[in-house]
């Protein structure tokens, strides 16, 4: 049996999820005539307490264009030093916004409003570069599924409202924060100018990510993702598989949880220094492996059956996901745990 780990980007779609794609009503998307987009786009804006939405092939895309309405060429967004945007995404925040970037140091991710302080230069005028926008990411992925606190999330939307910096948020994995802590999505929603979502990550659908934000900006990023040639036509059918997963796949996400929490916990019985279960927040659990590389070790564990990414030279990544359950992930943490114990440093 193989236990795929690596991300929760690997997931197939279900038969039921295939049979809502094959049955969407469809329509030319750059016309806007395609219902089941518009349903789509609709229904994620109210839940995020935004006006508009629009559908984006890819969460990087709906982060590039989020980004882009915030921040003009030449000016500058603060993040934090492990966020997706300044690490993942090809640079393309650079190359293709023309912005420049600014990073916090930061707990797994985690914003601090005394950090941000510190490091934006709003109207800088001819002196520094003028920083126009702030981002953080909630869930945090490569802080290990951190949950953002609220507290701090609407200390940073006050400051960039007292600033005139816009505040975007990339979601990709809000869905659980969301479940993970009861927070309504649109107490998180509205604390921002713009916020990506991802459908492809734990909803488990194929594609699709949805930007949010108001009917002005919206149609702004419309423009911009065709310039960037990623208008698309009868893309309903894509949509279908994202509304599909809004209404069945969102509460199970604490079964995702569960399933991380019982993997780091079998770790952490052979190797207690490797993990701490409790702090694994939702389905992302981070192993330091020590004075261990860890490269080899997630070959070992792959040649048992049990993939993992490791994500550093020290540190591998685990995340569960739709087509994973507890006991298999329970029994993946066990073989990780016993690898730990028998690689030693080089
Ligand atoms: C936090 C976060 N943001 C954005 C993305 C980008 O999503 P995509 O792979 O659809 O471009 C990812 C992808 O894993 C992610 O983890």
């Amino acid at each position: 049996m193989i236990v795929d780990l690596r991300s929760d980007t690997l997931t197939r779609p279900t038969e039921a999820m295939r049979q809502a794609m094959i049955m969407a009503e469809v329509g030319d998307d750059v016309y806007g005539e395609d219902p089941t987009v518009t349903a789509l786009e609709r229904r994620v804006a109210d839940l995020l307490g935004h006006e508009a939405g629009l559908f984006c092939a890819t969460g990087s895309l709906a982060n590039l264009l989020g980004v882009r309405l915030l921040v003009e060429p030449g000016q500058e967004v603060v993040c934090d030093v492990e966020a997706h945007i300044a690490r993942a995404e090809m640079g393309a925040h650079a190359a293709l916004g023309g912005l420049t970037m600014r990073t916090f140091p930061s707990d797994r991710g985690r914003i601090d409003v005394a950090e941000v302080a510190k490091i934006i230069s709003p109207a800088a005028g001819p002196y520094l570069v003028s920083t126009a926008a702030v981002a953080v990411e909630n869930t945090h992925n490569f802080g290990g599924g951190t949950v953002q606190s609220l507290d701090q999330l609407r200390a940073v939307s006050e400051l960039c409202r007292d600033h005139g910096l816009g505040f975007h948020l990339d979601g990709a994995r809000l869905w659980n924060a969301h479940v993970a802590t009861g927070t309504p999505l649109i107490d998180y929603g509205r604390l921002f100018d713009t916020v990506s979502v991802c459908f492809s990550k734990g909803l488990g659908a194929p594609v699709g990510s949805v930007l949010v934000a108001d009917a002005d900006r919206i149609g702004r990023a419309r423009v911009l993702r065709k310039r960037l040639g990623a208008g698309w036509r009868q893309a309903g059918i894509l949509a279908a598989g994202a509304l599909h997963a809004l209404d069945h796949h969102v509460d199970r996400l604490a079964d995702d949880h569960a399933a991380a929490r019982a993997f780091a916990e079998a770790v952490a019985e052979n190797v207690p220094a490797a993990v701490d279960p409790a702090g694994v927040e939702t389905n992302i659990v981070i192993i330091d492996t020590g004075d261990r590389p860890a490269g080899p070790i997630a070959a070992a564990a792959a040649d048992q059956g049990v993939r993992v990414s490791a994500l550093g030279a020290r540190m591998l990544r685990a995340v569960t996901h739709l087509d994973v359950d507890a006991a298999s992930c329970a029994a993946a943490g066990k073989i990780i745990g016993t690898l730990l114990t028998r690689h030693t440093a080089p």
